[in-house]
Order: structure tokens, then C-alpha cells, then sequence
């Protein structure tokens, strides 16, 4: 076999250089003895020389499998399209088995033998499956998200695949789209340092030892804010908030070194994404020097027709290739149709081969040059996928993204003298929603339910253990409730797993309603009716409202879906072996009618007084969410002193260090995540009540206080002013820092 494999290297090389001699030097063909070091672009340059158009807009083509679909057409005929060198990349095609047949279609049945690209959404997780990213994002550990963005990149990677399709860095406000779960929440700092944190666990450093993948941002730009919460819907908002709000975590995953980006379904400004010069060009190759490749989202260029920007297929393609995508995903429309604008001087033959060259570069740096099937080794694939570190690492970054969001005397954890603990609830042992949404290869059969972690754990501990469901996720089946009543009767502890099943959020699953669904909450209540403490642990991609759940818990736990560890992470929070850190991405509203509700919003000209009417704010509730974003709560308890600043006036060519002493003024060590917020009070423009400018996330021992740091500079107090220019303004800031967006713990300083 790898003898075959050399065997057709030297005879690409040979076949590239040939080409090459050809073209520089017609007069002298001979072939040179010594093997040939030739550079990405003699190589680059030899291959566009020989392309028929048909083959360069077959390397700007991209379809799916029939493995599996992530949309909502097939394509027949895939492997046709390889052999004719009219698809250049595939996507939905894994293991190495698999993948290593099509790359041998590319490689022996091909005319000119240029190897494919394999992509897939591995987002949290290829088969050792790590938390929703929203879940993760609730970590604030930046270094756990890389590293747990870096496993799922090497068990890819050894499973034939060179790309993936995160990080989704759409920043939402929108608890009722179903793509909050995949994202990093509701705040562009925080976005923004996990966009950069997921690009270095997905590239590295680069492809030297093949166990990283090419990272693809998506989806560009601003699809986080869809109309009413819907998917795919329209998205209208003011170039300044785009700027300000929503471009920040693209642009730093793109300076962090992301090599190709994803266009959204939405339009912006009129002009869907996957035809917006301004986005593709203006913005992310003009302003932020972008040189990677640009796909499109799934048949997103023919739905511009559907979007009434263009009238056929012909100029879906042609509008799509001039505004910059380079890659049409599934769509098969440059393939097919766009021949027509090289005709009719609408499109140029040096944008093509522009394209082409972007795309080539890329698989040029994952080496498939060099050696086509470098992702696939068999071995390796046995080896790293589902590996003990990986499974430890998985079980490590689930317990860090449980948030803690109520614990009323001290239920949590649950002491050593609450011996028999009933679990109670849907998702108690349910395997394959602990997946999520996106579970890549995930598999339900590797995942630990709530009631199998706790099983171990009574195994050594002297827990005894009782189940019942009670009832399903949906519908209004109350049979179960009786049997949950009687065993509630012999409980210490109920511990109660409700929340929504994995495919009420994610692509396409937008709810209009977001409480818990079916009957779930009844048999909440009911328990907490028997006055046993209740423990209960909500399962969602989502913010779900929990008004009710929060009356009838004693002690309540976000989990989202937690991925392969779930219920052993899970079990070590309800013990003790750990303790909680997480704290909200994105705010909870209380009710729907508050949303979109986020703690980054503007004071208005007739700010929030819940006493008098004439303001800004409902009749029938307050404005406040039900948990606020940067909330959480932890075993330990933190006490803040005032901020302090080394200067109360500066300029913006200074730096400015404040400084907060936290203590932890409980008798167990604890994580906090301390919390830098910052408001301008007067601009050019309105500005924030209050923005995040900073975190720190750092273990405080029991009766410890540790005196954090923070330094911000220029950077930290810029916006797009008046004039959309970028930069700051003199004039007066608060700084706040604190546990939560709640905290009034703040200084005043002047920038002159
Ligand atoms: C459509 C989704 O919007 C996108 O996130 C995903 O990467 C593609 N389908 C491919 O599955």
C-alpha cells in the first residue's frame, strides 16, 4: 500500500514538474535528477496553467456525502463529480476508511490528481463529546475551551477530516433561536476571547504533526440576530452596532489566525450574506487582511434567489464569486452556472483563478500535496479517538460549565448523612440527549447519564439510589407521577433532571415558547410538595425561563447538555469533588415578552425605575432577567473590596491598573471569576450602561483574599464614534468589577 502511495507521489511530482519545465523553459525539457523542492507557488502556479474551467470550478465546489446531511438537499453522483475533478472538496464524510476511498478516487481517477478536502461540524467534539459551546462558553475557561477544541480537532484529524466547520462565533441575544447553543452567548468580549481560544485548539501552530484541523468562522456575519428569534430570518441592525457588537469575535478569530470563514444564511443591509461585497470584501478582506478562503453556508448562494436579490441560479453564482465567496456548498451552482459571467464579462477569469489559488493554499498547508492521505492512518485513528486523557479532559470541562444558579441552605452538595437520593426526571438516564446538537460522531451508547454517574459513585459511597422518570420530555403523560410520589416519601434527596430534548435547539430549531416543556415542571412542583429538598438540574441548549423552577427548587444546577461525561461531571458538582465555578454567558430572561433582554444595554433618555411610570420599563414585571449574564453562584462565598486605580485621570496613551482584593470568606477553596466592566459616561454617540473589558478566573483558597489585576488601555475604551471613526473619547468612565453584570462595585476615572 505505501508503496502504491510513493509510487503515485514521485509520479505527481513528476507529473507538477514536467508541467512546470513546460511552461518556464519549452525549449529544454528534460527532467531533473535530484528530487525536486518546489515551492506552494510553482506548484500553485503549475496547476491553475493546466485547469480546464470546468476542474478550477470544481475545486470551488463543495458537497456533501451520502454519509449523512446537514441541510436539506442530497446530492447524487458525488463521486462522479471527484473522478471528473468537478468537486474539489467534500463534507459529512468521516473515518479514515472512508474518507481514504474518495481521496483515492481524487488521487488515481482524476486528471490532474489534486486531493480533496474533507470537512465536517466538529464543533464540540468529534467522538469524545465535550459540552454545548454555549455550556463551555459558561466555563469562562479559556484554556479548557482550547484544549477541548484541540481533542476534538486530533480525534477528527485522525479520522480522515482536514476541516471543520467552528467556531460558530455568533454573537445572540436571542434565547428563542436554536443556534444560542452553539455559540458563545450574548457578549462580544467574552465572544471574542473564546473565538480566539477555539481557533488555536482547532489550527495550533499548524498541520506538522497532522493532528489539527482548519478552522472555518461562521457564520458571516451577524446571523446571531435574527428577527423574532426565527432561523434564517432577516437580520437588520445599524453598521455600528455591527461593528460594535457583532464583528468583534469574527474579526479576532480571523486574527488569531483562522484560515477560511463561513457566509450566513441571513441578509445584512438588504444584501444576503453570500452576495455582500461589503461584508466579504470591504470588511473582511480589506479592513481585517483576511487571505483565506470564504464558503458559503449550506446552498446559501441559490437561496439568494428565495431572497429576491437575483433572478436565477446564473446570477446567484455570479453575484456570490464577485461580492468573494470562493466555495459553493452543496449548492452546485458554480459548477454548473456561472460559465455564463466569464461570457458576458461579468465575472473575470483572474477572479476565478483567485479563488482557486485560495482554496489550493490551503490544501497546500495541510501537506496533501506531499502526502494525500496524511489524515489517514488507521492506527492512529484506533488509538486517539475516545482516549482515556480525552474522556478525563471531557468530564473536567462538562463540571466547569454547570452553573450554579440557586443553593438555598446549603443543599448543595449534598451531605454524607442524605443517604437515599431519588432521582426523578426525563432526562435522569437518558443517553442520547446528553449528545446536544452538532454531536459530530458523537455516540449516545459512550455517554453517562445523570443516574449511571451517580450509580458509581453509590457503589463506593453507601448513596443508595432510586429512580423513576415520572414523565417524558413532552406531551402530558402524568402516569408516572404517582410512583415518583411514593418514592419521594423514602427520599433524603430528590434530585430532578428536567429540560429539553437535544434537538429543541441547534440548527432549525428556533422555540417561540421557551419553558421547560410537557409536564416536566408539574412534577417539579409535586416533588417539592413533599417537602423533601429538591435538588434540580435543567438540560437545555438554551435559556430556558425558569421562574417556576426556581420557586420549587431548593437548589438548581444549568447543566446544558454536558456531552460523553455528563452524569459523572454532574455527580461530582451534587458531592463536592467539585466545585462550581461556571457562570452565565447569556442573561435568563424571566418571562418571553422580556426578550431580547442583556445586561450591555443603553441607559435611554428615560432610564428603568421600577417606582415611577413614566420610564422605561413593563406594568407587569420587572426589567431585570431572572439571571443576569456573568451570574453564578459557588460553594465558597466571595466578598469584593471597592476597586482601586493607580491614576484617577489619564490619557489614552497610558495604561490604567485596577485592582480588587476578593476573599474567600468560607471555609472551602473555590474559583471565582472576577469580572471587569467598564461605562463611558458621556460620547459622542449613546454608549453601554456597562460593557465587559476583562476576567480573571482564579482558585481562592478558604479564607484567602487575592488581590486581582486588570490593565486597560486605549483599546478597552474604544468605540466607533460619531463619525465611525474607531477610538475613545476624554471624559468620565465608571469601572466595575465584580462576580456578575449585577455589580455596583465601582470607581470613577477621568480620561483627559
Ligand atoms: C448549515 C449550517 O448553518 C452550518 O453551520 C453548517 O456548517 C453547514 N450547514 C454544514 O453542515
Amino acid at each position: 500500500m505505501k508503496t502504491m502511495q510513493l509510487c503515485l507521489l514521485v509520479l505527481f511530482n513528476i507529473l507538477v514538474l514536467a508541467g512546470l519545465w513546460g511552461q518556464k523553459n519549452a525549449k529544454t525539457q528534460r527532467v531533473v535528477a535530484v528530487k525536486p523542492t518546489i515551492s506552494k507557488e510553482q506548484l500553485i502556479d503549475s496547476l491553475l496553467a493546466k485547469m480546464t474551467l470546468d476542474e478550477k470550478l470544481g475545486q470551488m465546489t463543495l458537497f456533501t456525502t451520502d454519509w449523512g446531511s446537514t441541510g436539506p438537499t442530497i446530492r447524487e453522483g458525488f463521486e462522479n463529480d471527484i473522478r471528473s475533478g468537478r468537486c474539489g472538496a467534500l463534507f459529512n464524510s468521516h473515518t479514515v476508511e472512508f474518507t481514504k476511498r474518495l481521496q483515492k478516487i481524487a488521487m488515481e481517477e482524476s486528471r490532474l490528481k489534486i486531493p480533496l478536502l474533507f470537512g465536517y461540524d466538529v464543533i464540540h467534539g468529534y467522538k469524545t463529546m465535550f459540552p454545548v459551546p454555549l455550556g463551555e462558553a459558561a466555563s469562562w475557561d479559556l484554556q479548557a475551551m482550547e484544549l477541548s477544541a484541540y481533542i476534538m480537532a486530533k480525534e477528527a484529524a485522525a479520522a480522515g477530516l482536514h476541516w471543520t466547520y467552528a467556531p460558530m462565533v455568533d454573537i445572540t441575544r436571542e434565547p428563542r433561536w436554536g443556534r444560542v447553543m452553539e455559540g458563545a452567548g450574548e457578549d462580544t468580549y467574552l465572544g471574542s476571547r473564546i473565538a480566539e481560544a477555539r481557533v488555536r485548539g482547532i489550527q495550533g501552530d499548524g498541520f506538522a504533526k497532522a493532528d489539527r484541523m482548519v478552522a472555518c468562522v461562521k457564520h458571516f456575519a451577524a446571523y446571531g440576530a435574527p428577527v423574532a428569534g426565527r432561523d434564517y430570518a432577516t437580520v437588520d441592525m445599524s453598521e455600528r452596532m455591527l461593528r460594535d457588537i457583532y464583528l468583534p469575535p469574527y474579526k479576532a478569530a480571523v486574527k488569531a489566525g483562522a484560515m477560511t470563514v463561513m457566509t450566513s444564511f441571513n441578509e445584512y443591509d438588504g444584501v444576503p450574506a453570500s452576495g455582500n461585497r461589503f461584508l466579504l470584501q470591504n470588511i473582511l478582506r480589506d479592513e481585517w487582511k483576511f487571505d483565506g478562503f470564504v464558503v458559503s453556508d449550506y446552498t446559501s448562494v441559490t437561496e439568494m434567489i428565495n431572497h429576491g436579490v437575483v433572478k436565477d441560479e446564473t446570477d446567484a453564482g455570479i453575484l456570490a464569486i464577485q461580492a468573494g465567496v470562493d466555495m459553493d456548498m452543496q449548492g452546485g451552482i458554480y459548477q454548473e452556472k456561472v460559465k455564463a459571467g466569464l461570457k458576458d464579462g461579468r465575472l473575470t477569469m483572474q477572479q476565478i483563478d483567485n479563488s482557486v489559488r485560495r482554496i489550493l493554499d490551503i490544501k497546500y498547508a495541510l501537506g496533501l500535496f506531499d502526502d494525500p492521505y496524511r489524515f489517514c492512518d488507521a492506527d492512529r485513528e484506533k488509538k486517539v479517538i475516545m482516549s482515556p486523557e480525552h474522556i478525563a479532559a471531557a468530564r473536567d470541562v462538562a463540571r466547569k460549565s454547570i452553573v450554579l444558579l440557586k443553593n438555598d441552605k446549603a443543599t448543595l452538595p449534598i451531605r454524607a448523612d442524605k443517604k437515599r437520593v431519588l432521582v426523578v426526571g426525563a432526562l435522569a438516564d437518558d443517553k442520547e440527549n446528553m449528545l446536544g446538537a452538532w454531536s459530530g460522531s458523537g455516540e449516545a451508547r459512550h455517554c453517562v447519564t445523570l443516574l449511571e454517574g451517580l450509580q458509581s459513585y453509590a457503589a463506593t459511597s453507601g448513596v443508595v439510589v432510586d429512580y423513576v422518570k415520572g414523565c417524558a420530555i413532552e406531551g402530558d403523560d402524568k402516569n408516572g407521577f404517582t410512583e415518583a410520589l411514593m418514592k419521594a416519601k423514602d427520599a433524603d434527596v430528590i434530585i430532578m433532571a428536567i429540560g429539553e430534548s437535544r434537538d429543541m435547539s441547534g440548527e432549525a430549531a428556533a422555540r417561540a415558547i421557551i419553558h421547560v416543556p410537557g409536564v416536566q415542571a408539574d412534577l417539579l412542583k409535586l416533588m417539592k410538595a413533599t417537602g423533601r429538598p429538591v435538588v434540580t438540574i435543567v438540560m437545555s441548549g438554551r435559556p430556558l425561563i425558569l421562574t417556576d423552577v426556581h420557586t420549587h427548587s431548593d437548589a438548581l444546577l444549568e447543566a446544558w447538555f454536558l456531552g460523553s461525561q455528563a452524569g459523572n461531571a454532574l455527580t461530582d458538582v451534587l458531592f463536592g469533588k467539585y466545585n462550581p465555578s461556571a457562570k452565565l454567558p447569556i442573561s435568563f430572561p424571566r418571562h418571553e415578552g422580556q426578550i431580547p433582554v442583556f445586561y450591555s444595554q443603553k441607559n435611554t433618555g428615560r432610564p428603568y425605575d421600577p417606582t415611577i411610570k413614566w420610564n422605561s420599563r413593563y406594568l407587569d414585571m420587572p426589567n431585570e432577567p431572572m439571571y443576569s449574564f456573568g451570574y453564578g453562584l459557588s460553594y465558597s462565598h466571595f466578598t469584593y473590596s471597592l476597586p482601586k486605580v493607580d491614576k484617577s485621570v489619564f490619557t489614552e496613551n497610558e495604561t490604567l491598573t485596577v485592582s480588587v482584593d476578593v476573599t474567600n470568606t468560607s471555609d472551602v477553596d473555590g474559583e471565582e471569576i472576577v469580572q471587569l466592566y467598564l461605562r463611558d459616561l458621556v460620547g459622542s454617540v449613546t454608549r453601554p450602561v456597562k460593557e465587559l473589558k476583562g476576567f480573571r478566573k482564579l482558585l481562592i483558597q478558604k479564607g484567602q483574599t487575592v488581590t486581582v489585576t486588570f490593565q486597560l488601555t486605549k483599546e478597552d475604551l474604544s468605540f466607533y464614534r460619531k463619525d465611525m471613526t474607531w477610538g475613545c473619547e476624554p471624559g468620565e468612565f465608571d469601572v466595575f468589577v465584580g462576580p456578575s453584570s449585577d455589580t455596583q462595585n465601582k470607581v470613577r476615572v477621568v480620561l483627559k
